[in-house]
């Protein structure tokens, strides 16, 4: 998830460098390792680009002012492929004298494939990413047609994944040609000027006046024009809007709090954790891993090491791993595993798992772990951070950046992550269950839709998390899969809504937890599906009616069709069906916007909780 601003004026006018700035300090909110413009001017395109903040890119271009432009691109990036170096960082170059630029957002999934096509060919490449591929291929097809947007049509119907593409060129300084495909990007259509955003926070200081466009669509702007046709070349049309929003708002996607915004962002977190992860054949490759195939293979034992949602996620991947891998898996809080004499040697991976890459505890785990000897996977979030870097290898997640405290998109994109990772180890091994990867991988592909279905239905959660504002605790239940969840539902309450919580194994309950229950205790059940091994959802049935029997106040969350619980729950979540494994995905989501809500009805500032912060740097 990066952000993207492009702007073009009259010729007369030279504001697209501040046009352009301004709209990427308004997107720093979606990535923010390294940012970059390009200016064209005079016959020439002339880029800047930074690694870090958009503070380092401001200091470079006010050390070195380029020449006055009317016609601009930026980016703002959250690195996908290639750490953030200034290199890596956009705008990339393309054909010869490097006459065009373009920025980009998403994956381009079939990047190798180009890359070496091209290299093949002698085009030299000057960074690690997927987009200077679509850059050079835009260039050689710029000098074939001389026409940007025919020249860009030509590519992107070769690039497979999810982009949005942003590209200016010297030959034609009066236009910025753009195209979409599943990554965002609107139009803003001012007086005499034009402009282009990920977003309307882009542009909302300059124009209310907006365009949405479809998927697999490209837009030209000019100063008095804008002409969209569809990837086939048909002529199309945006859908106007007025945008209602304030700057504020706009940064948060039109949702109050960046929470709201980030569960809202779940279906992309998922989805594109998933992207370039399998070749044409559906076999898993995993690129980044770095590891030698025979050093995976030889692995005998798995430690998931983690602290906080972070953890659960850990927890979560453990049954999925076990089952798909036949390989033990424990998990353990990261500052525990530090301390506590873990038996690891070189036959042990370590896999960490930190939205941030920064948390100390996890670091000091990892770093334990690789002086015994372990293989070390850092499953992160945010490239160049620390974690990956004192780890053997990364797969990073591609949730985007997160802003508010409480984890919940990364939680999602991280369980993905683990299960991709599960799936690639069955794989390597030739276990049983590396026949089903396909199947899993077909299913998982169909998760977006279903958490966004999901999302869609999340009304009677909102209200009675409102009726819920004075409770004072709350109870969460599960087994298997959804243990992990329950104890992340408590967290979530804890965090966000300071109300008691906790989270226990269904199971566990006749064990103790079910002296708690009295008249009116709220209890969420986590119900595992209907086909769940073992007459596991028999089992979760059955102890609903337990507490029921004691009365408490059962709050049940289960599948689609599940008649079965309907008698013994004073309210019924839904969520769509799945297999076992891949429920968590779902059942989690009407956890967090419970809590969110709570703590919007008790008033409470939803991001920056009390006590807490985003990234604990401290042992
Ligand atoms: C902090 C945050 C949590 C997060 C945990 C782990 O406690 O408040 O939301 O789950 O750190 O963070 P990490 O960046 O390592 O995933």
């Amino acid at each position: 998830m990066c952000g993207i601003v492009g702007y073009v004026g009259p010729s007369a006018d030279t504001k697209a460098l501040d046009v352009v700035m301004e709209g990427l300090a308004r997107l720093e909110y979606r990535g923010y390792d390294s940012a970059g413009v390009a200016l064209v001017a005079g016959g020439q395109v002339e880029t800047e680009k930074r690694a870090g903040k958009l503070v380092n890119l401001q200091e470079a271009l006010a050390a070195h002012a380029p020449a006055p432009a009317a016609t601009a691109i930026g980016h703002t990036r959250w690195a996908t492929h290639g750490g953030p170096t200034d290199g890596n960082a956009h705008p990339h170059r393309g054909g010869p004298e490097g006459k065009l630029a373009v920025v980009h957002n998403g994956i381009i999934e079939n990047f190798h494939a180009l890359k070496n096509e091209l290299l093949a060919e002698g085009v030299t490449f000057t960074s690690e990413t997927d987009t200077e591929v679509a850059a050079q291929l835009l260039g050689r097809e710029m000098e074939a047609t001389g026409d940007l947007t025919e020249a860009m049509r030509a590519v992107v119907n070769r690039l497979e994944g999810a982009f949005t593409l942003l590209a200016v060129h010297a030959d034609a300084p009066d236009r910025i040609v753009a195209a979409r495909r599943n990554s965002p990007l609107v139009v803003g259509l001012g007086d005499g000027e034009n402009f282009l955003g990920s977003d309307v926070a882009a542009f909302i200081g300059y124009t209310r006046h907006a365009l949405e466009l479809d998927q697999d669509q490209i837009v030209t702007i000019t100063p008095t024009s804008h002409e969209v046709i569809n990837f086939d070349g048909t002529p199309a049309e945006g859908k106007a809007y007025e945008v209602t929003w304030d700057a504020a708002a706009a940064e948060k996607g039109g949702y109050a709090t960046f929470m709201e915004k980030e569960i809202h962002d779940q279906p992309h977190a998922v989805g594109d954790t998933l992207l370039g992860r399998t070749d044409e054949t559906g076999r898993l490759v995993l690129d980044e891993l770095r590891i030698s195939e025979e050093q995976l293979s030889a692995v005998d034992r798995i430690y998931v090491v983690a602290c906080g949602t972070a953890a659960y996620a850990g927890m979560t991947a453990k049954y999925a791993i076990e089952h798909w891998t036949r390989i033990p898996v424990e998990v353990s809080l990261a500052h525990e595993f530090r301390y506590c004499d873990p038996i690891v040697d070189d036959r042990t991976l370590v896999v960490s798992i930190s939205q941030s890459g920064e948390t100390m505890d996890t670091l000091m785990a990892v770093k334990h772990a690789r002086s015994l000897g372990a293989l070390t996977i850092s499953i992160c979030n945010t490239h160049g951070s620390t974690i990956p870097r004192e780890s053997d290898a990364v797969l990073y997640t591609h949730a985007g950046p997160e802003i508010a405290v409480a984890s919940t998109k990364a939680f999602v994109a991280q369980i993905t992550a683990c299960y991709v990772l599960g799936l690639y180890l069955a794989q390597l091994r030739g276990e049983t269950y590396a026949d089903d990867a396909k199947a899993v991988m077909a299913e998982l592909q169909q998760m977006p839709a279903k958490i966004e279905e999901l999302l869609g239905s999340m009304d009677r959660v909102k209200e009675i998390a409102r009726f819920m504002a004075d409770t004072r605790s709350v109870l969460f239940l599960g087994r298997n899969v959804g243990y992990p969840i329950a104890m992340e539902g408590a967290l979530k309450l804890k965090e966000l809504a300071y109300i008691h919580a906790e989270g226990f194994a269904a199971g566990e309950l006749k064990h103790g937890p079910i002296a708690l229950i009295d008249a009116g205790q709220p209890v969420f059940i986590v119900v595992p599906g209907p086909d769940t091994p073992h007459d596991l959802h028999k089992k979760v049935v059955s102890n609903i009616q337990e507490i029921r029997a004691r009365g408490a106040r059962t709050i049940v969350i289960a599948e689609q069709g599940d008649e079965d619980v309907v008698p013994f729950a004073d309210e019924v979540i839904r969520v769509p069906r799945s297999s076992p494994l891949l429920q968590p995905l779902l059942t989690v989501v009407p956890l967090q916007v419970f809590a969110l809500h709570l703590s919007t009805a008790k008033g409470l500032d939803v991001d920056q909780p009390r006590n807490l912060a985003k990234s604990v740097t401290v042992e």
